[in-house]
């Protein structure tokens, strides 16, 4: 199923697109760089999850229990805490006992979208750079709502900690961002390039 398909489907779902949780043009770029059968983790869980299931292997990481076990995803349930001090990253996904990233570090995810926690503009989600470090490296990462603070702040982090073969804002309105990052030797991390060529995806995006 491709992006335009995956579209009317969710139009069919009766949302509007344009009213989607997640940026419609971070959602059209997934789909158009991550090949069909992938394994997406993601942070925040919403009606996208069950769209990208239709095509995806999809693990989401969801805080509140509304919003888990909708879709065809493996959900892992993690409260909001308040960071330390030190951090000031304000309220993340409760990573206290280890469970988190041990499950994490048993998915072979091919994709990365950081879309949670949160919904209202003063939600700060900046508590994943202290766990940048710890995500795989060499696969597309996914950020949305970088026209916010916290957003940015994540790109930024990204942009001074990271090699990142590429940035773009496919929405126009600096709202998503989209990077390839992979590391190195040492601290340092190196460009890659990714399988389908920038001009490969730029054809694509006109045939859309
Ligand atoms: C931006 S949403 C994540 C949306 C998800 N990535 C998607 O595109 O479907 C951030 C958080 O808001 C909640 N949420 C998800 N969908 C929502 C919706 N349609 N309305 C209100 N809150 C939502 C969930 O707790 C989610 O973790």
């Amino acid at each position: 199923m491709g992006y335009k398909e995956l579209f009317e489907s969710y139009n069919n779902d009766g949302i509007e697109f344009g009213v989607m949780p997640m940026r419609s043009g971070l959602f059209r770029r997934i789909v158009e760089v991550v090949p069909e059968g992938s394994t997406i983790l993601e942070f925040g869980s919403g009606n996208v999850t069950g769209l990208l299931s239709n095509i995806y292997n999809m693990n989401s990481v969801e805080h509140n229990e509304d919003w888990c076990n909708r879709y065809k995803s493996n959900y892992y349930h993690a409260p909001l805490v308040e960071s330390d001090d030190e951090t000031k990253y304000d309220t993340w996904y409760d990573t206290s006992d280890g469970r988190l990233f041990e499950w994490i570090g048993e998915i072979e995810y091919n994709a990365l979208i950081i879309d949670g926690p949160g919904g209202d503009e003063n939600h700060n989600r900046q508590g994943v750079i202290q766990h940048l470090h710890k995500m795989k490296t060499g696969i597309w990462w996914f950020i949305d709502d970088t026209n916010r603070p916290d957003g940015r702040g994540i790109v930024d982090y990204i942009k001074d900690n990271f090699d990142v073969l590429h940035e773009d804002e496919p929405d126009g309105n600096h709202s998503s961002a989209l990077f390839v990052c992979k590391k190195g030797e040492g601290d340092k991390f190196a460009l890659i390039v990714p399988d389908m060529s920038f001009d490969e995806i730029n054809e694509q995006e006109t045939r859309l």
